[in-house]
């Protein structure tokens, strides 16, 4: 099963990913988690992709498709299949996207496009936490850990925000990622492989839409 997860900052693409490694076990691989693991190390990729990601733009289009070639080509997503996460963002990586997997003979089977109006996205940033350890993602009003100050996933009680969701970079995030979103919408539409769902609900309620979906493809 090959997939793409898109959706604007905070539409809850890590979210459902989370539940859909669980089901399906794909390999789930977000774009942005991979920036972030590179600006933690330091290196080449993060010091650069940093320059963008702290204004809220996108890192250019070289880069990002770069390091998703390299991701999947590698023997764990030949095997279980991936689940991108946050990548296409730009027609440019879609068509790029398109050689790489006719390339490996991994094309893709289906686009999940989470759908949640842009003037909900704010609040779900803003209250967004993160585990320290295992990268468990919560939200301080609409999903918060079963024990306070316990992650439900590892058991550790260290939680951090990311840089990007300050209100002044999340404007620009949002505004961003919103004009380039109709494009991507329109291609993968054009193509028979995208799947619209309802973002603007329960976690649960919206993963059974996705579940749903996803067992349509099997
Ligand atoms: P990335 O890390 O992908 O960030 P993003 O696209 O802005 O998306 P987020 O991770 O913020 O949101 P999400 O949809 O995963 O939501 P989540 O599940 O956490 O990219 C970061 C940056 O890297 C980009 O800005 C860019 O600079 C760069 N980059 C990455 N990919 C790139 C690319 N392809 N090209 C160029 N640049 C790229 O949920 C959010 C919150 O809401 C959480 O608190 C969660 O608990 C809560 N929540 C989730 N679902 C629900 C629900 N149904 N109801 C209520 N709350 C919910
Ligand atoms: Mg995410």
């Amino acid at each position: 099963m090959n997939l793409i997860l898109m959706g604007l900052p905070g539409a809850g693409k890590g979210t459902q990913a989370e539940y859909i490694v669980d089901d399906f076990k794909v390999v789930h691989i977000s774009t942005g988690d991979m920036f972030r693991q590179a600006m933690s190390a330091e290196t080449e990729i993060g010091m650069k992709a940093k320059s963008f990601i702290d204004k809220g733009e996108l890192v250019p289009d070289e880069v990002t498709s770069g390091i998703v070639k390299e991701r999947l080509a590698q023997e764990d997503v030949k095997k279980s299949g991936y689940m991108l996460d946050g990548f296409p963002r730009t027609i440019a990586q879609a068509e790029s996207l398109e050689t790489i997997t006719s390339e490996l003979d991994q094309p893709i089977d289906g686009v999940i496009y989470i759908d949640v109006p842009a003037d909900k996205l704010v609040d779900r940033l803003s209250g967004r936490f993160i585990c320290k350890n295992c990268g468990a993602t919560y939200h301080k009003i609409f999903n918060q850990p079963k024990v306070e100050g316990t992650c439900d996933v590892c058991g550790q009680h260290e939680f951090y925000q990311r840089d990007d969701d300050k209100p002044e970079t999340v404007k620009n995030r949002l505004d961003v990622n919103i004009k380039m979103n109709t494009p991507l919408i329109d291609f993968y539409e054009n193509k028979g492989l995208l799947y619209k769902i309802d973002g603007d609900k329960d976690i649960d309620d919206v993963y059974a839409e996705v579940q749903s979906v996803i067992n349509g493809l099997k």
